[in-house]
């Protein structure tokens, strides 16, 4: 079914979602990139109760979300660079920074690394939400390991069959993960594409923005390479066979079967929008193989194709 009926599900208010992270539990809430399963990042078994309900290797550190830069700055050291980097904030960009000695993150949180990932969400539930915790919340996308992530609360809710609260936002306006950079003396490398694209901060910025390396020792520890992925096979650069479901791009021919259009007019934003909640309706529609047009790989294009290509892999 292409459209399942609107599930009952029970959302919180961002003052009872406060109360509860506040004391130590988990919930989910709204960021414009995707859903976080959030936590206490300075309580030890905040942190645990994450790890423990998406199933997540512990070796895999979480983004440690801030309600702003000066929350930021009792957590990690910012060079210059990093002071310029994070003028882009509130936004879709993670920065990976030596962590400050001393500071108050449950070990945990890190995965023992002595760098941190750091955001400020653009997204006013989130930053209400940061403001009244009055703590940074480690918040990794709010799905079971190894899934899509959710960008919408009926997708968080069903993906963790009921047991996890959500604060509802809606859908997420970028749909796509953040960008995450890590700064390197006067380097800048882009460890993992997301919903900033990389363009657009070398002109904002006026610096470039290196692609890390393949293999490199300090590649994101969860850019595992099958990943995001939905129960159904996907096949890239593709037109869609008799009994399959297809995930259009641009102009595209008429199909007899479940069928999705990321952009009819080819907008590459628009496409990274509906990319997750597509893939989940078209998995939802029960074909065995999503086979996927052809996506430029310019701008956001980036992040799209590396998401596609890390659903299409073999699964461990
Ligand atoms: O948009 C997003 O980034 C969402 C929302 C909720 O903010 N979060 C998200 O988190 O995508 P997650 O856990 O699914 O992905 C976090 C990535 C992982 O690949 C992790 O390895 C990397 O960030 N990461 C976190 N801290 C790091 C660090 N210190 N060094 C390198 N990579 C790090
Ligand atoms: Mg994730």
């Amino acid at each position: 079914m292409l459209n399942p009926a609107k599930q009952h599900i029970s959302t919180l208010t961002v003052a009872q979602a406060a109360e509860l992270l506040r004391a130590g539990r988990v919930c989910a809430f709204p960021t414009e990139t995707v859903y976080g399963l959030g936590g206490d990042a300075t309580n030890p078994d905040a942190v645990l109760s994450i790890y423990q309900t998406k199933g997540r290797p512990r070796f895999n550190p979480l983004i440690l979300h801030c309600a702003d830069l000066a929350m930021a700055e009792t957590l990690a050291e910012f060079s210059p660079l990093a002071l310029r980097l994070a003028t882009l904030w509130p936004g879709s960009l993670t920065i990976v920074l030596p962590a400050k000695l001393n500071n108050s993150l449950a070990d945990v949180a890190t995965a023992g690394l002595n760098t941190v990932g750091l955001r400020v969400p653009d997204h006013p539930l989130a930053l209400e939400l940061l403001k009244r915790v009055g703590r940074p919340l480690a918040a990794p996308s709010a799905n079971p390991s190894g899934k899509l992530s959710p960008t919408t609360a009926e997708q968080v809710w069903n993906g963790f069959r009921g047991k996890v609260p959500v604060l509802d936002g809606g859908p997420c306006r970028a749909g796509l993960e953040s960008t995450i950079i890590r700064v390197d003396g006067e380097r800048l490398i882009q460890l993992r594409a997301g919903a900033l694209a990389r363009e657009e901060i070398q002109r904002a910025l006026g610096v470039t923005v290196e692609i890390v390396a393949k293999g490199s020792a300090i590649a994101a520890p969860g850019m595992l390479a099958s990943h995001y992925a939905p129960d159904a096979q996907i096949r890239l650069n593709s037109s869609p066979r008799v009994g399959e479901a297809y995930l259009a791009f641009g102009h595209a021919p008429t199909f007899e079967g479940p069928m999705r259009n990321l952009s009819a007019d080819g907008d590459l934003r628009e496409a990274a929008r509906n990319l997750f909640s597509m893939l989940h309706e078209l998995d939802a529609a029960g074909a065995g193989v999503i086979a996927v047009a052809p996506i430029p790989q310019t701008g956001l294009g980036e992040a799209i194709n590396d998401r596609l290509q890390r659903a299409a892999a073999p699964r461990s």
